[in-house]
């Protein structure tokens, strides 16, 4: 594999790798991995902890240690001559503490400066990935559900992009179920002259729908007419074709004002799209002997599971399994992505799993899910109210996120006024700059908590200035952009001519962390986890506050150095927003 040369984790890691070869007799042909990681110890920055699994390989055998400590000891001897270590020393049961050596850290540091930030990147073995997120319905409502799967999809696909992977952005709508047979003969019946009235036939499409299914729900004739229409559109027919076009795009039009504020690309591959391949990919399975009759349905057994995969309704028909078989075949054989990401809430945990499984099962996976090409479920938690039930309106309706994004650029420009920014900026600006704190507050309030856990939505704890929260996060990033533009150096000047010293402890431990960016962005993009990515933005405003307070800046005499400090903890911030999604603001 290549080495990342910011990545201090995996650099470690190949110095202990050599180390452990050199240790460890080679007639005993034991393998081990080196374990190596970051650490807040008194005496260390990173820590090797491989003697103790060691030893417990080795003892009982002929060799020359007498325990842990012995191992951990030749384990330091053995390390190979490097810039990257300053100092080691074994501490208790055998651990490797590891001091780096601070002007590697700082040479690391001036060299990203120079060469962009670029070189930080992870490097993954892959070249194409596929990105599933938001996927909203057609004519239903798209709710706070569908927004995390948005913020948390984008994330992740930023992730993988600046890891140099080409990623298909997919929105996998729901644009193909039995409510269209509804949606269309209500729309037929209500509005004769639907073709031309178009958006005016349907009017607002969620209140449309909610028509449309009460008189389902009530009129047994009406039931048989829509059902019907289903039949009519799904062979075809081109009345119904056109309808069907014109309900997904006005629902398409309300999507797309979300992903606009949002920031979101998106590429629409709904359902409908993989409905012509259904046929062929159950032919593909049924040749190998998956597909078994049940109940007059058509499913795959699973081993392990008490319920099998439905691929045929016993009416015949697909359902969202067959679809989404489907669209992993397409997505594996055809556009040949080597990692298929899905972002859903926990709920549909076992609908993936069984998915994932007979793709498996078809040869289409490698048994072993660490291999590519691989797959994953990202499961999310729910978005809560203050009254600790699912985040509803007080009326109990379903949130619009438009509604909710609204509030929030509102509530930032209150707060913007009150600081006066009313009266010294034009009005573009405070918008812009609401839209830049309230989009971002509400993304960030999202993606700071572990995924899989609930978390309750409050305007108010967003968009406080202090705290753990993207306000107070963009405010810390200003105020060192105002630094440096204050100072009146030239920046770019400075990186070529200037040099970073890391002398003052707080300096040190400032300058760690930002070379522990790339390791970071590693682990939240392979574990798919960005709220590691936010612990670690957080962390670095801590270190750059503590730094700031404690070493004078501009008109010190190590005001070159220091400022270099400064821009680099600039560009990892900014570079830190830009993959979570969030627009930093310079000025504020
Ligand atoms: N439309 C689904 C929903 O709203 C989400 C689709 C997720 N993607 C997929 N390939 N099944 O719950």
């Amino acid at each position: 594999d290549e080495v990342n040369p910011g990545n201090v984790k995996q650099q470690l890691s190949k110095l202990f790798e050599a180390s452990l070869k050199a240790t460890v007799p080679n007639e005993l042909e034991i393998d081990v991995e080196p374990l190596v990681a970051a650490c807040t110890a008194k005496f260390g920055d990173y820590q090797c902890n491989n003697a103790m699994g060691l030893w417990s390989k080795i003892k009982g055998k002929k060799t020359e240690f007498k325990g842990p400590p012995s191992i951990g000891q030749a384990l330091m001897g053995n390390l190979p001559e490097c810039d990257i270590v300053e100092s080691c020393s074994v501490a208790g049961p055998g651990f490797v503490n590891i001091v780096l050596s601070k002007n590697w850290i700082a040479q690391s540091i001036q060299k990203m400066l120079t060469e962009g930030i670029g070189t930080w990147a992870p490097r993954l073995q892959i070249r194409r990935a596929v990105v599933d997120f938001s996927s909203p319905n057609i004519a239903k409502e798209m709710h706070v559900g569908h927004l995390r799967s948005t913020i948390i999809g984008d994330t992740l696909a930023r992730m993988l992009e600046f890891s140099n992977v080409e990623v298909l952005r997919r929105n996998h709508v729901g644009d193909w179920g039995t409510q269209f047979g509804m949606l269309i003969e209500h729309l037929f019946e209500t509005s004769p002259n639907w073709e031309d009235e178009k958006e005016k036939a349907v009017g607002d499409l969620q209140a449309f729908y909610k028509e449309s299914k009460q008189r389902f729900d009530a009129d047994p004739a009406f039931k048989e007419r829509a059902q019907q229409a289903v039949v009519r559109l799904q062979s075809g027919e081109s009345k119904y074709r056109t309808a069907w076009a014109q309900i997904c795009e006005i629902s398409r039009r309300e999507f797309d004002q979300v992903y606009k504020r949002l920031g979101v690309q998106l590429e629409e591959k709904g359902e409908s799209f993989y409905n012509p391949y259904i046929p062929g990919v159950l032919k593909l399975l049924a040749e190998k002997e998956l597909i078994e009759d049940s109940e007059g349905a058509r499913v795959v057994f699973i081993e392990g599971k008490d319920i099998p995969l439905i691929v045929v309704k016993s009416d015949g028909g697909f359902n969202y399994a067959s679809t989404d078989l489907t669209a992993l075949w397409y997505r594996l054989k055809e556009e040949k992505a080597e990692w298929v990401i899905y972002v859903t809430d926990v709920g549909q945990q076992q609908h993936f799993e069984m998915v994932f499984s007979v793709a498996r099962m078809a040869s289409w996976l490698p048994s072993d899910v660490n291999l590519y090409p691989k797959v994953n479920h990202v499961g999310f938690g729910l978005v809560l109210g203050e009254d600790g039930k699912r985040f509803r309106t007080r009326s109990s309706e379903v949130i619009k996120l438009v509604d909710l994004l609204d509030e929030a650029k509102n509530r930032s420009i209150v707060a913007l006024t009150e600081r006066g920014k009313a009266a010294e900026w034009t009005k573009e600006k405070v918008e812009e700059t609401a839209e830049k704190i309230g989009y971002g507050a509400v993304k960030y309030a999202d993606l700071k908590n572990n995924r899989l856990t609930n978390y309750t939505f409050n305007f108010d704890q967003m968009l406080n200035d202090k705290g753990n929260t993207a306000v107070y996060l963009l405010y810390a990033y200003a105020r060192i952009c105002s630094i440096i533009r204050k100072s009146g150096k030239d920046m770019e000047d400075l990186k070529k001519t200037g040099a970073l010293l890391l002398d003052h402890a707080d300096e040190r431990a400032l300058g760690l962390h930002l070379l522990q960016f790339a390791e970071t962005v590693e682990e939240a993009c392979t574990n798919l986890l960005p709220n590691v990515l936010c612990e670690y933005l957080y962390n670095l405003s801590e270190n750059f506050t503590k730094f700031y307070s404690n070493c004078q800046v501009v008109g010190s005499a190590e005001e070159t150095s220091r400022l270099l400090l400064c821009e680099a903890t600039a560009t990892v911030m900014g570079k830190c927003f830009f993959l979570l999604g969030i627009n930093p603001v310079d000025k504020i």
